[in-house]
């Protein structure tokens, strides 16, 4: 059975003082309690520390929201897996569609980054999804086909439990609009398919598919109630501790 993952994505908000504050708010609320759950917070690297202190007696994980693929060296402004586990994160974010946009992350680089989050032994949450104008034109299967092909190729059958996949339309994320419940289900089931072909069916039945894009306690039951929804990937909902605990209760409850 695959366990939900709720994973909330702070992007560049939440420095270290409003981070603390946050998973301090979480952690009291969550206090004492075990979850059937994954849950997870990907704070900015500046507020890791600060997350992971505030965590340290709760089942709340911390996560980052990129990597680099050298593991240390002449490499400016970039962060290691190593570095990661120090501060024992154990999931990483990897090809956001804003890494891929402004950041010129290619499928090429969000596999070589996927690569070196599962050689680490760590937890990577791959992401895709396709444009808008894909959307209407009616070619974002195979766009979606393209991402998850060149993840794959990153790892083997032996990863399925530590590889997950975010499917994040891009039309989705941050606009308030979210894909229906059958147009979720619809990818992530594709999304599996493709998994099976490549790895096999007892590993795809192991790989969680999250959904992200507008995720918010009104329509994540819904969601998480399609039978390939795994969770999600969670972004202006998860920077209230709120709405975020909602959703996390909303999994509890469903525990499908
Ligand atoms: P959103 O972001 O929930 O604000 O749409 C999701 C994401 O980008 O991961």
């Amino acid at each position: 059975m695959r366990k939900y993952l709720i994973a909330g994505n702070w992007k560049m908000n939440m420095g270290p003082s409003e981070a603390k504050e946050m998973a301090d708010e979480l952690a009291a609320a969550w206090k004492g309690k075990t979850f059937n759950s994954e849950a997870l917070i990907c704070p900015p690297y500046v507020s890791i520390p600060f997350v992971v202190k505030a965590f340290r007696d709760t089942a709340f994980q911390t996560g980052s929201q990129n990597v680099h693929t050298k593991d240390n060296g002449a490499y400016t402004g970039e962060i290691s897996t190593t570095m990661l586990k120090e501060l024992t994160c154990s999931y990483v974010i990897v090809g956001h569609s804003e890494r891929r946009e402004y950041f010129g992350e290619t499928d090429e680089v969000v596999a070589a980054k996927t690569h070196r989050v599962l050689q680490e032994e760590l937890n990577a949450i791959v992401c895709v999804g396709e444009k808008l104008e894909q959307r209407k034109d009616n070619s974002y299967k195979n766009v979606v086909k393209k991402q998850v092909a060149a993840a794959l190729e990153a790892g083997d059958s032996n990863d399925a439990d530590r590889f997950v996949i975010a499917y994040e339309p891009v039309w989705a994320i941050g606009t308030g609009e979210t894909a229906t419940a059958e147009q979720a289900q619809e990818m992530h089931e594709y999304i599996r398919s493709l998994i099976t072909e490549t790895w096999g069916g007892e590993a795809s039945d192991k790989v969680r598919i999250l959904y992200g894009g507008s995720m918010k306690p009104g329509n994540a039951e819904e969601l998480l109630s399609q039978k390939d929804v795994d969770g999600g990937l969670i972004g202006g909902a998860s920077l209230k501790a709120d709405s975020f605990s909602e959703i996390l209760e909303i999994a509890e409850r469903i525990n499908k």
